[in-house]
């Protein structure tokens, strides 16, 4: 019998992560989805993946993108991650960001991004996995930054 959606939800909610923003820009318009299933793939070449539900209108502007950055966020950056987990246009014009290498913005105050092209996406059920190619990133977190956490909801380190 399958697993429960729900029980799966809840089994890997018990898997605590950091929480990052995929940002892109597709033609004029700036995008960004908060994301947890995330992971570092591979160091030679350097690639990182983020799984994707199918129904989101992220997913269309990634592929249209053809290139994202994933920033890390800090722990005072909820309202950041609120704000990119609602669907919808995403406000970007109050944030602090900067264009990274890919043209993709990348968000301030964070705890580093690395900043990417699209390189594949592969099939995975009603998500899709969109591996990317680092070409620039950069590591803020070096003096001391904490992290925010996702474990069933937000957390942070003790
Ligand atoms: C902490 C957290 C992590 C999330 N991780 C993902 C994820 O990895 N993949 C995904 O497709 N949606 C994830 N979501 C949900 C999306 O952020 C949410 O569906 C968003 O509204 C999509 O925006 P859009 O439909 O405007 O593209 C996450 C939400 C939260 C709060």
């Amino acid at each position: 019998m399958p697993i429960d959606p729900k029980l799966q939800r809840t089994i890997m909610g018990r898997f605590a992560t950091g929480v990052t923003v995929v940002t892109m820009k597709a033609g004029d318009t700036l995008w960004g989805m908060t994301a947890n299933a995330v992971t570092s793939l591979s160091l030679d070449p350097p690639l990182v993946l983020v799984c994707v539900d199918k129904t989101t209108q992220t997913h269309g502007f990634l592929n249209e993108a053809g290139a994202f950055a994933m920033n890390i966020l800090a722990e005072n950056q909820e309202e950041i991650s609120n704000r990119f987990a609602t669907p919808g246009p995403k406000e970007f014009s109050d944030l602090d960001y900067q264009d990274g290498e890919t043209g993709s913005p990348v968000l301030g105050g964070t705890l580093g991004y690395v900043d990417c092209r699209l390189s594949e996406v592969i099939a995975g059920g009603d998500h899709d996995i969109f591996i990317g190619e680092i070409v620039n990133g950069e590591d803020r977190g070096e003096d001391g930054g904490r992290p925010l956490l996702y474990f069933g909801g937000y957390a942070r380190l003790g």
